[in-house]
């Protein structure tokens, strides 16, 4: 680029660019374009900034360490900045990187520690007398969302350290959240199960998860923590690796990936053995991290502005083959969603062998202009579930056949529908559609739902198939059919015995599960708990208007509206009207139990500023009948100061200068017993427990 007015273009588009991706990337969880696009438009902004250091702009990305501060949370200081790594997906970048380090620390002998880079989502974490204290997000780098109910949620993490001679009394370790790979798998499943929008990586995942208001459904989403650094004001450590060691000996999480390398040749065979072998493990990598070893020498090397000079990312390019697109099937969920997928001839592709892959909807074949017969491109980066990226044109046959997009249902038949801004087509027939028939009822014996000892998916679809159920209610005219049973193959005496005591047992299933189990597009397990808690009886919610349901806390106007629309529909009144007459349960038993502990018992709060999930009034009482006391003015006695929304500078700063903790409405939830709706369904329903261990007082420090 020669002239000044053509480089300033370039600058400002890219600015404009990144600035977006950084929004999409950090405040959505969209991730628009590989890292790698991402990371190479950066480098051009700052290859361009630095010839032309005249032209950039002050707000440029290339400054900034990240995402920006959700609102949700309080939000608190980073005691050392959270910077981000220089990142380089070759090798040469990293003998580069080598010699630079070589002059940095002339010529004196240093040594590397090489650890696989996690693709999660970082989190600090600070250990004050060997208990966790708050767990604060990477945010913009300075400032991140409180967190530390949600990480309290994460099993391996130790909530009360093992004691160690050396243990420092304050720390921070650093280290990375993240959904392991079966979890995230089992997520997606549910997920496409419930008619949702798929999760496109497990690091999306993680940190959506991190950002729920709820904790109990942090709980119950399995995050995982690997720690990659320990903090202390001082020098604690002669090394990092020392650190590392010491680490977990407290009884941290620590990779036991990382190794000590001893010159750049040792770290690029570390580089070349992970490139395969990472695909063995339960936990999405992206890359190696190299650090210098020695804390002396770190320090010697010093910082630029956003990352350390004693580290560097080394990056794995996304996984991609070429391969030939045979066909393109079109599955129909549960909910009538049409899924184009498409069949590959199999390819071997990051660790296994790639025979399909997801077209997502439509556009999707619209935007890659797809034919049958193409070779493609397929990949598989931080995604598990392989997409096509591309096609090659210059293979592309005469032959080539466009793919035409069905317009009619392939099950069934009926004139599939588009409801206005869904990318979805849908097919409307929810009564007659065989796949959605088959999938509903699969849904409700599934194990979440009825759970139906004896009549697994296989079966109840056989049983489909053989036109002996099409509806939940088929199910329990079933007993009342055994002569035709016997005559099935594969059918003994014992199994007969053993699917009817499974269907009666099912009758004692907890209404909110029931409620799930019917499997209404949105009603989650979490939905069908609030539903349940908040109208008790199935008549009471079929009565409600969509407005009135939209109103109860975590079910938005969607959901309502599409509840509420299920529960007009005459087969559907007919259907509960049966598993009624069944003995099905259709209300939650029992009174509502009065949330009381002694939980918070000798701690004092105040409360301020506007809340989300409960009036002002709510909290007072929740905290009184739990053991606790309001107070109205902070003192270096108060116990929390529970902040909400619009609270006061001035009542913060107090706060923070007595080191008094400021807990978000999420936290202060975690304090207390399990919800009430949760401890109404009884042990069957029982939610995955808020904390793991320790004394609930002394959580937040
Ligand atoms: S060290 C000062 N080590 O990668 C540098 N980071 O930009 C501190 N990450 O989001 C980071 N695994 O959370 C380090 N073993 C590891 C890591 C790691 C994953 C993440 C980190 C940050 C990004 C680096």
């Amino acid at each position: 680029m020669s002239d000044s007015s053509a480089v300033q273009q370039r600058i400002q588009a890219l600015t404009e660019r990144l600035h977006h991706l950084n929004h999409q990337y950090y405040q959505l969880d969209i991730s628009e374009v590989s890292d790698q696009e991402f990371d190479q438009l950066l480098a051009e902004l700052q290859q361009l900034e630095t010839e032309y250091p005249d032209l950039a702009l002050p707000n440029s990305p290339t400054r900034r360490v990240g995402g920006t501060i959700t609102k949700q949370f309080p939000t608190a200081a980073h005691r050392f900045p959270m910077l981000s790594l220089g990142n380089t997906y070759s090798e040469d970048d990293l003998r580069e990187f080598d010699e630079r380090v070589q002059r940095g620390l002339e010529g004196a002998p240093y040594s590397y520690v090489c650890e696989l880079k996690i693709d999660g989502v970082a989190m600090s974490l600070r250990y004050e007398h060997g208990e966790l204290t708050q767990g604060v997000t990477r945010g913009d780098g300075t400032r991140g969302d409180v967190v530390t109910a949600n990480v309290r949620t994460i099993r391996t993490l130790p909530l009360a350290l093992r004691a160690g001679l050396d243990r420092p009394e304050d720390f921070e370790v650093r280290g990375e959240v993240f959904m392991p790979l079966p979890v995230f798998d089992e997520l997606n499943a549910e997920r496409e199960q419930n008619g949702e929008p798929l999760l496109a990586n497990p690091r999306n995942a993680a940190s959506g998860t991190l950002k729920l208001q709820n904790s109990t459904l942090v709980a119950a989403r399995k995050l995982r923590f690997y720690a990659y650094s320990l903090l202390t004001p001082g020098r604690h450590f002669p090394s990092h690796s020392a650190a590392l060691e010491a680490l977990t000996r407290y009884g941290l999480p620590v990779s036991d990936t990382w190794r000590r390398c001893a010159n750049i040749a040792e770290v690029l065979d570390f580089v070349h053995q992970w490139a395969k072998q990472r695909f063995e493990l339960p936990v999405a990598t992206d890359g190696i991290v190299i650090k210098v070893d020695d804390l002396r020498q770190q320090d010697q090397l010093g910082y630029t502005a956003k990352s350390p000079r004693w580290a560097i990312a080394y990056k794995y390019p996304a996984e991609a083959a070429r391969t030939r697109l045979n066909e393109v099937i079109y599955n129909v969920g549960r909910t009538g969603a049409v899924t184009p997928v498409a069949m590959l001839t199999p390819v071997p592709l990051a660790g296994t062998v790639v025979k399909r892959a997801t077209l997502h909807n439509a556009n999707q074949i619209e935007l890659l202009d797809l034919r049958l017969g193409d070779m493609v491109y397929v990949e598989k980066g931080g995604e598990i579930i392989p997409k096509i990226t591309g096609v090659d044109l210059s293979a592309r046959s005469a032959e080539a056949i466009p793919i035409e997009y069905p317009t009619v249902c392939p099950a069934c038949s009926t004139a599939l529908v588009r409801p206005e801004g869904e990318a979805h087509f849908r097919c409307p027939n929810e009564r007659g559609c065989p796949p959605q028939l088959k999938a509903r009822l699969e849904h409700y014996v599934s194990r979440k739902a009825l759970n139906i000892d004896g009549l697994g998916a296989e079966t109840v679809g056989r049983f489909f198939d053989l036109g002996l159920v099409n509806t939940p209610a088929d199910i329990y005219d079933l007993p009342a059919r055994r002569t035709e049973l016997v005559t099935l193959e594969r059918m003994g005496q014992k199994s007969i015995d053993n699917l009817l005591a499974g269907i009666e047992a099912s009758k004692q299933v907890t209404f909110p599960r029931v409620l799930f189990g019917l499997g209404i597009r949105y009603v989650g397990e979490t939905v069908a708990q609030k539903l349940a808690a908040h109208y008790r009886t199935i008549d009471a919610l079929m009565a409600a208007s969509a407005e009135e349901m939209a109103a109860v806390p975590e079910v938005g106007g969607v959901i309502a509206v599409a509840a509420a629309h299920w529960f007009r529909q005459p087969e559907n009144i007919e259907i509960i009207e049966r598993l009624r007459q069944a003995g099905v349960q259709l209300a939650v038993t029992g009174e509502a139990p009065v949330p009381a502990s002694d939980r918070l018992a000798g701690l004092t709060f105040v409360i301020s500023g506007v809340f989300e999930q409960h009036s002002r009034d709510e909290l007072q009482q929740l905290i009184i009948s739990n053991g606790g006391k309001i107070t109205g003015s902070i003192s270096k006695k108060l116990s929390y100061l529970v902040a909400g929304d619009n609270m006061g500078p001035a009542k913060r700063e107090k706060a923070l200068g007595f080191k008094v903790p400021i807990v978000s409405e999420t936290e202060l939830m975690a304090l207390l017993p399990a919800p009430v709706e949760a401890a109404a369904e009884g042990p069957l329903d029982a939610p995955e427990p808020v904390v793991n261990t320790g004394s609930q007082g002394q959580l937040f420090g």
